[in-house]
């Protein structure tokens, strides 16, 4: 037993001469053998626990270098220990890195704070350790630890569920929800439910089902199962099973470039590539206004052509995915709100089939980046003014704790699925699949996360973004940022800054020379 204890001193007594005896008795006591005795073995025994926590400190950076294989590393590149980052912990919003100590003096301290800018790949939300978040936790693992659920419904999945289809990014237009365990696995489900939904609705043949392809953005990214690589172009990422399977646009993007909002046009959209200076940050999120301008005709004609193109190719699409508003993992691409909502508007209006229900193809959100306010609104659906068929939530939804994610789908969706032969099921699931844990993590953070967007901290940042847009006085912004309105615009002045961008918490930097997405080592992705 490593405890030891000392009775409480005794009270103060009103005579000076009897208190002082009192505490003197006290300290006499105190300095008895036993406890001293007690009190020694407390300090030797943190003496060696302390010892073993800085060996392994110490040797951890090799004991990695001989044992693990890092996601998105080349370890032939990696020169040492040196590069071998030790987190001892993490609070907040920064890690506790060990780093060797600079000299001998046993107080120089080996850990240190290093701020967590990616938000741990953009999965915290409330900070590391929150506690609220691990008593949610500790709450679900007593009761339930996990349990299987076919057939079975528990309070964590089922509140979640609700919350999402009645209140959150479902509201409107999603009946159900699936789940499953990140944000490549809960694309995966949104892939073959819209597949289904497509195959159905359009009879497609045997043959073509499996030639199915996807309408993306170029620079889109789905997540590292193969399905979800399927969905998106070849790049260094995807691997040699990989077939890219559809038709992706060149997104026309928006910046801040030397302090003016700025809309970037692509050649491939309208002939030669420009950019126009626009008259607010607010009024390119106005989708609506800008619904009837030339370059929204720009826009539907550049889809338009190129649906038209493929379909002379035999191939068929089957579902459209976007990533709204932000490329994420594509190197933080701020899209043109206009060209996501015309895509969907010019896709949806196509013919197929005879359903009222529906037209076109399913349309598959991928919020797993943007969702749950990463960006300052829950979902991008009512920026873009349309819903989606299918939409998945990932990283935010359990703040960073624990993997989860959630498939959302319509009715019609839901229905493809529904007849009274178990082969017409949607057939899918994993060990996992609702585990109460990340259920009850998810229904206390999104509690907090609307806390938070009632906070005086998310007001004054909508205010003073509404203000820099010159809408005193008027409705708020529809889009707004944790990062200060004036900062974004002018740090875009400096020569070496290519563009800048912020919504919600995402703050984008560009440096001039920088390459595109996940490689490059110079642009700057951080969270407030
Ligand atoms: C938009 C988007 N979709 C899907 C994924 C894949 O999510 P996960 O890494 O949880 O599998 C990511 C991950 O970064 C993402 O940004």
């Amino acid at each position: 037993m490593h405890v030891a204890t000392v009775d409480p001193p005794p009270p103060r007594l009103a005579d000076p001469a009897a208190d002082a005896n009192a505490t003197e008795e006290y300290y006499e006591k105190l300095v008895s053998p036993d406890i001293v005795n007690g009190i020694s073995n407390v300090v030797d025994y943190l003496d060696a626990r302390h010892g073993i926590r800085i060996k392994d400190l110490e040797s951890m950076p090799q004991r990695t270098l001989d044992t693990i294989w890092w996601p998105f590393v080349q370890h032939g590149t990696v020169k040492g220990s040196e590069d071998v980052s030790i987190i001892d912990s993490a609070y907040g919003d920064f890690f506790s890195v060990a780093r060797p100590r600079q000299n001998d003096t046993p107080t120089s301290s080996l850990v240190f704070p290093e701020l967590d800018s990616s938000a741990s790949w953009w999965t915290q939300t409330l900070g590391h350790a929150n506690p609220t978040l691990t008593m949610a936790a500790a709450r679900a693992s007593g009761r339930y630890g996990h349990v299987m659920f076919p057939q079975a419904s528990h309070l964590p999945a089922l509140r979640l569920a609700e919350r999402l289809i009645q209140k959150g990014p479902g509201k409107g237009w999603a009946s159900r929800a699936f789940f499953s365990d990140n944000g490549s696995t809960g694309m995966e489900v949104a892939i073959k439910m819209a597949l289904r939904a497509f195959s159905l609705r359009n009879n497609v043949d045997e043959k073509e089902k499996k030639k199915l392809g996807i309408l993306g953005l170029k620079g889109s990214y789905h997540g590292d199962t193969i399905g979800a690589m399927d969905a998106c172009e070849e790049t260094v990422y995807t691997c040699e099973w990989h077939e890219a399977k559809g038709y992706w646009f060149e997104p026309p993007t928006v910046d801040f470039v030397n302090g003016k909002v700025v809309i970037n046009v692509p050649a491939s959209a309208s002939g030669k590539a420009h950019t126009s200076v626009a008259k607010s940050l607010s009024w390119v999120y106005d989708v609506e206004d800008r619904l009837h301008t030339p370059l929204a005709r720009a826009y539907a004609q550049y889809v338009r052509r190129a649906l038209d193109k493929i379909e002379a190719t035999g191939q068929k699409i089957g579902a459209l995915i976007i990533e709204p508003l932000i490329l994420g993992a594509g190197g933080m691409v701020f899209v043109d709100p206009l060209f996501q909502r015309v895509l969907v508007d010019v896709v949806r209006g196509r013919r197929s089939g005879k359903s009222k229900e529906w037209s076109g193809m399913p349309v598959i959100f991928d919020e797993v980046f943007v969702g749950l306010n990463r960006i300052g609104i829950e979902s991008a659906g009512p920026i873009l003014g349309v819903n989606p068929d299918i939409s998945v939530n990932a990283k935010v939804l359990t703040g960073g704790l624990i993997p989860l994610s959630v498939t959302l789908a319509s009715k019609s969706i839901f229905n493809a699925f529904l007849s009274d032969k178990k082969s017409e099921a949607l057939l899918h699931g994993h060990s996992y699949t609702a585990h109460p844990i990340g259920c009850e993590v998810a229904n206390e953070t999104l509690k907090q996360i609307d806390k938070l967007a009632q906070s005086e901290d998310w007001m004054e940042a909508k205010r003073k973004w509404t203000v820099a847009q010159g809408q005193e006085g008027e409705e708020q912004s529809k889009v707004w940022s944790l990062w200060d309105p004036h900062f974004v615009s002018e740090v875009s002045k400096l020569p070496q800054v290519k563009r800048s961008m912020s919504l919600g918490t995402v703050l984008a930097i560009e440096f001039e020379d920088s390459a595109a997405g996940k490689l490059s080592p110079v642009r700057v992705f951080a969270l407030d």
